[in-house]
């Protein structure tokens, strides 16, 4: 099933130096990056996309943590791309996370944990008209789409 996906790569991935190794791992999939900035996330757009958030323990936290850097905001297009991107992220709570998915193998902590990616198709559609105008998404053909949309293929 065809969707799109808000990725947020936040700003410990940004200080640490890690968004190539992960726009490199996104894109390795064959899955299309459709648009793409580097921003600095204002107090209202944080509070929009976290709002589901608002007065847990961690949401200060949170809040400040996503304030205080940039970040690059992406949409990546695909087949089930939802749910593929959410294993590659890897699980929210560290003691949880499997090696070989982003959070896995390149953070330890709760909340320091690298990758935003949207978890149902209502939420990336809210989430990424946050960030993006539509007129900032871009319709492109990589090599790989011969080999995601080959003809007669499931998807
Ligand atoms: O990001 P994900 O969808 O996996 O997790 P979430 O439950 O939607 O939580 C949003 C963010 O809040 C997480 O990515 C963490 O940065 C933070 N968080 C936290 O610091 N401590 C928790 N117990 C749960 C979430
Ligand atoms: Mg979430």
């Amino acid at each position: 099933m065809h969707q799109r996906t808000l990725l947020i790569i936040k700003p410990d991935g940004v200080f640490r130096g890690l968004t190539g190794e992960i726009i490199a791992r996104i894109e390795k999939t064959g899955f299309k990056i459709i648009a793409m900035k580097l921003v600095k996330v204002s107090k209202e757009q944080a509070a929009k996309h976290y709002e589901e958030h608002f007065g847990r323990d961690y949401y200060n936290r949170l809040i400040d943590f996503i304030l205080s850097g940039p970040c690059v905001a992406m949409i990546v297009e695909g087949p089930y791309v939802i749910k593929k991107m959410r294993k590659m992220a890897g699980k929210t709570l560290a003691e949880e996370r499997e090696p070989g998915s982003v959070r896995g193998d390149m953070s330890v902590n709760n909340l320091f944990n690298l990758l935003h990616s949207s978890d149902s198709p209502e939420n990336a559609e809210r989430e990424l008209s946050i960030f993006f105008n539509e007129d900032e998404i871009l319709d492109y053909e990589t090599a790989a789409d011969r080999y995601w949309y080959w003809e007669g293929q499931e998807r």
